[in-house]
């Protein structure tokens, strides 16, 4: 694996790669990688004949208040797993690289940013945006993957990419969990196994929201408000929010007949989650 940590040299050796007829997969990350990064890496793996990862905890996604300070860093532990992955190209650049003195630039996605993660978190997506228009320029991947933990950020990226006619492929894979049902994040460390399973009922709430959907429930306050109230019933819950929203455009639900994303976020012990989950009504007007 080559760590490469200058975006000139990478998109030099990018063009090198497309010049001998190889196509390049990228996973983004901000390091700290977990099952879930892994499983990524191994589906970028069977999508392009390079497979590059970036590692670059990006501050202009952070808001103030937030961890980016206390974000885990495990850089020489990524490297050993990248390069059990058969990574070819690690990209490592630093924030003067990224975000040189005398920066003025932003992507900003507007409307699907301001829902959700975007509402509680107002300028999380135009750094995300931001630092993912950077990083497809820089890397020139034919494919690109991403989680459907962050569901929301998939769709901003996909939209951005659309509109600005980025020529890349937007992939999501699937969410990997802990055996008790909680979604694999960077911030999961921080918990203990006793925590880890009282934040589990994110995720049995949501697959509840699933069943009652499934079975035909259509009031999307319903839908929630049971949700919540399995949530709730664990100690040391916070709800930031619990929402059902259309798959695609993230528009609010009311009566549910098409397919909705339930996302969640939640703070456990002071630790903030989210997870989502996608469902289909069942036979609706049964
Ligand atoms: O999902 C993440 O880890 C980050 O938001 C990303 C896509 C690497 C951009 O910094």
């Amino acid at each position: 694996m080559r760590t490469v940590k200058k975006a000139k040299r990478m998109q030099s050796l990018a063009a090198g790669i497309k010049r001998d007829g190889r196509t390049i997969a990228f996973v983004p990350t901000m390091g700290a990688l977990h099952e879930g990064h892994l499983s990524l890496v191994r589906r970028a793996r069977k999508l392009g004949d390079i497979v590059a990862v970036s590692i670059y905890v990006n501050r202009t996604q952070f808001g103030p208040g937030e961890d980016l300070k206390k974000y885990p860093r495990t850089l020489e532990r990524d490297k050993r797993l990248l390069r059990l992955l058969d990574v070819d190209y690690l990209f490592l650049p630093d924030d003067s690289e990224m975000y040189p003195s005398g920066y003025l630039t932003y992507v900003e996605t507007e409307g699907i940013t301001s829902v959700l993660e975007g509402k509680s978190r107002p300028t999380h997506f135009r750094g995300v945006t931001t630092v993912v228009a950077k990083l497809l320029n820089i890397v020139q991947p034919d494919v690109a993957v991403f989680g459907q933990k962050d569901a929301q950020q998939a769709i901003v990226i996909s939209r951005m990419v659309a509109d600005l006619n980025i020529p890349v492929k937007v992939i999501v894979a699937p969410t990997v969990r802990e055996k008790t049902g909680l979604a694999l994040s960077s911030r999961n460390r921080y918990f203990s196994p006793e925590q880890i399973r009282r934040a589990s009922c994110i995720y049995h709430g949501l697959k509840r929201g699933r069943e009652l959907i499934n079975s035909g429930v259509t009031d999307s306050k319903k839908v929630v408000s049971e949700i919540l109230r399995i949530i709730d019933d664990a100690e040391g819950t916070t709800i930031d929010y619990i929402s059902i929203n259309d798959a695609n455009t993230l528009d609010h639900v009311r009566k549910i007949t098409r397919e909705v994303l339930i996302s969640a976020a939640v703070e456990l012990d002071g630790v903030r989650l989210i997870d989502n989950i996608k469902a289909k009504p069942g036979r609706t007007g049964c």
